[in-house]
């Protein structure tokens, strides 16, 4: 045999040899309400290119009927993993019992399902809201302390929560009001929806304000379940008159650019930061599983805390 001929065949084989067999990934995605999901969806496209893995993408816009209809078609194409993002917590049991019939390991990415139903997945990647809300409730404490004094001692805030029913909008309310409980100095006089949205996070802030006549002085501070919904609240703010970021506090959680364009701007107080960049762990965890590994049941992604003070130094160094 040809020299040349005998190397390609012995470089072939070790390639072939080293390159890991093909894996199909459903993922059902629960929409684009944010920034965050924006960012998100791009780190799993991504990452899936990057490890190999052909990925059956499905956008559910918002809806678990929608995610419902995925996971059964995944089962039904017969994929070797499903992963998906669930909307809310509640209503999964039926179809991952018909997942773990057809053998087809499941990870849940982001936000958690029931604990309940944690038997049927294999893990499940994703940060701790409670933990968002706790750190969110003391930047609150901190930047309130920074800006005003309050006689009667307890700081007003509204609460702008995300989709009602997720594990985010569930966790970090409760977190939320773990530390401001503890605290004694906050006290949360209105909680509304913003369904994770800018446009629902400016529309509930403008029906709050037309409530509230300026001269009453009626709240100190907003918290916002993310940075999409905390922008729309201070446009709100702005177009009657108030100053985010110094009249009122304002403090959100993901950390998306535009929320250091809007500390920088001094608008927004602090940002908690929540990684939408779970790509590759969640590629890395496919590829475990196929090559036999237990994998840990519960993966928690690490994040930091952005003040208004950091957020010039910052800004360059985001990602999403
Ligand atoms: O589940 C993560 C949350 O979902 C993010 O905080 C929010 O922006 C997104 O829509």
């Amino acid at each position: 045999m040809d020299l040349t001929l005998y190397i390609l065949i012995g470089i072939f084989s070790v390639v072939a040899q080293a390159a890991p067999p093909p894996i199909t990934m459903g993922f059902s995605q629960i929409g684009a309400e944010s920034a965050w999901r924006v960012a998100n969806t791009k780190s799993i496209k991504d990452a899936a290119k990057a490890e190999g893995v052909e990925l059956i993408f499905a956008d559910a816009q918002q809806s678990q009927v929608n995610q419902l209809k995925a996971i059964k078609t995944f089962i039904l194409q017969k994929v070797d993993v499903i992963a998906f993002s669930p909307v809310v917590t509640t209503g999964w049991r039926k179809v991952l019992l018909e997942a773990k019939k057809s053998k087809i390991p499941v990870i849940v990415l982001d936000r958690e399902i029931d604990k309940k139903d944690h038997d049927l997945i294999s893990t499940f990647i994703g940060a701790d809201f409670r933990e968002e809300g706790r750190r969110a409730a003391h930047c609150l404490v901190d930047a309130l302390k920074l800006k005003k004094e309050n006689k009667a001692g307890a700081y007003r805030v509204i609460e702008i929560r995300g989709t009602e029913g997720s594990a985010p909008a569930i966790e970090r309310s409760k977190g939320f009001r773990e530390v401001a409980d503890q605290s004694g100095v906050l006290k949360i006089v209105r909680s509304e929806g913003g369904d994770f949205k800018e446009s629902l996070g400016k529309e509930v802030m403008e029906g709050i304000l037309d409530g509230t006549p300026k001269a009453s002085g009626g709240f100190d501070a907003v918290f916002a379940h993310n940075d999409n919904m905390a922008l729309g609240a201070i446009a709100a703010l702005k177009g009657r008159g108030f100053k985010p970021g110094k009249e009122v506090v304002v403090v959100s959680v993901d950390a998306i650019r535009e929320a250091f364009e809007a500390m920088i701007a001094g608008e927004l107080n602090c940002t908690v930061e929540c990684s939408p960049l779970l790509g590759t762990q969640l590629m890395t965890a496919a590829r475990d599983i196929q090559s036999g590994k237990t994998l840990e049941k519960r993966i928690i992604t690490r994040a930091g805390v952005f003040p208004m003070s950091s957020a010039k130094d910052e800004l360059p160094k985001r990602q999403y």
